[in-house]
């Protein structure tokens, strides 16, 4: 590897601090002038090489020699064994094994189908509005932020709504560095014994749903999808589609109580606000990992076959060769080629959904309760710097 082991490095996972919970680690500004391909050392023990620029990243994600394989941000930050990928992962999928389940899958995230789900969303929307107002306060996150993406993903589903205590609490414990490998296991068993039984039901009743058209659409193949497969594809579906938006809608909703002078622009173009929303608050807050699969140069660096490599998504969307005054927030900057849902053969499947949410739900939530405000200044402690996907514990808000 050409990269020397700098002695100031950000401790990887880089952590928020107090001076700007929205910003990430401050050690990226230096390390994108001065050492943009750098090496860190992850808490499984491992040394990754870092890359903090945006084209950098660009390279790295669309580099098909390196692996999506047990690269899951899991396994290096709490340190779990590099076992194989569930079958069904398609998020830890390469080549025509990840091609084979995006194209099963892709359909059912289309612009026109998630655009057709526009007006279910601006009535769940409304009436969790409805609700808080019959009071005077709430918590933002178990009130609205959590709610909305979470009925969504169950209606696209088929998943019951009324089951959400267990799946979200499993979906945390999944999605914390702090949680051991066994509590992780414990969790996605659970989770995908859950899911397990509804896949089950739909092989003998088909219903309108997702999961009834996708077992459909695999049977139609010379390859259907296994019981195994479709339970991952379920389970990471419920979980990848309520945490990140949740997570997105409670922390921007934070950010602008905090700069209210953004209002106008968030109402008078949606679309464009929340790009930049996305671009700013980079909520996959550790960056996305890669595993060479033979001798590469990437990013000017030299990486040896099994090395790992961490895009650092978070540092890219701050690259001010990209985005001019990267650390101010500006809801009319036009910041649509953003890391936020990643690059390459990878990138987001529901990018479109979380769009639209984000959309309906912040310019409603802001509309609608225009006296909305912080209840207390947040501690940091309420930040969620241990989650992969950082968020908000809780966000209380009065009007
Ligand atoms: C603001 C919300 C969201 C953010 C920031 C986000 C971010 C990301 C990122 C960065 C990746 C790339 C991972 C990689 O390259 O290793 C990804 C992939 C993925 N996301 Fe999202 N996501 C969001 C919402 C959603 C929603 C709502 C769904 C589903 C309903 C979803 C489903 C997926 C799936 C299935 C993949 C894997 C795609 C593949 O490997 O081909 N995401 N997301």
């Amino acid at each position: 590897m050409t990269t020397t082991r700098p002695v100031d490095v950000p401790a990887f996972p880089n952590q928020r601090t107090e001076k700007c919970p929205f910003d990430p680690d401050p050690a990226y500004v230096r390390l994108r002038a001065e050492e943009p391909v750098a090496t860190v050392r992850c808490p499984a023990g491992v040394d990754a090489v870092l890359v903090s620029r945006y084209e950098d990243a660009r390279a790295v994600l669309s580099d098909r020699r390196l692996s999506s394989w047990a690269a899951s941000s899991q396994h290096m930050l709490s340190g779990y064994d590099f076992s194989e990928p569930d079958p069904g992962q398609i998020i830890q999928l390469d080549g025509e094994d990840h091609a084979r389940l995006r194209r099963l899958l892709i359909g059912e995230f289309t612009v026109r189908r998630m655009e057709a789900l526009r007006p279910y969303i601006q009535r769940i929307t409304d009436e969790h509005i409805d609700a808080m107002l019959t009071g005077t306060s709430a918590d933002l996150v178990r009130d609205f932020g959590l709610p909305i993406p979470s009925l969504v993903i169950c209606e696209m589903l088929g998943v019951p709504y009324a089951d959400r205590d267990e799946f979200q609490r499993d979906s945390e414990l999944l999605l914390s560095i702090e949680t051991n490998r066994s509590g992780g296991a414990e969790a996605w068993q659970r989770i995908s014994d859950y899911i397990g039984g509804l896949i089950d039901q739909r092989v003998v009743a088909p219903a309108d749903d997702l999961l009834s058209r996708l077992i459909a659409r695999g049977n139609a193949t010379d390859q259907p999808l296994t019981r195994a497969e479709l339970v991952t594809i379920g389970a990471t579906l419920l979980i990848a589609g309520h945490e990140t938006t949740a997570n997105m809608i409670s922390l921007s909703t934070a950010l602008l109580l905090e700069n209210p002078d953004q209002l106008a622009a968030l109402q008078a173009d949606p679309a464009t606000a929340v790009e930049e929303l996305l671009r700013y608050l980079t909520v996959i807050q550790f960056g996305l990992l890669r595993r060479a699969t033979e001798d590469v140069t990437v990013a000017g660096a030299e990486v040896k076959a099994g090395e790992w490599l961490v895009a650092a998504i978070q540092s890219g969307n701050r690259d001010e060769d990209v985005f001019p005054q990267p650390d101010s927030v500006d809801l009319a900057r036009q910041a649509r080629t953003h890391l936020g849902f990643g690059f390459g053969p990878h990138q987001c499947l529901g990018q479109q959904l979380a769009r639209i949410e984000l959309q309906i739900a912040l310019t409603t939530l802001l509309r609608r309760i225009p006296g909305l405000r912080l209840s207390a200044p947040l501690p940091l402690s309420e930040f969620k710097n241990s989650a992969i996907i950082y968020g908000l514990r809780s966000l209380p808000v009065q009007w």
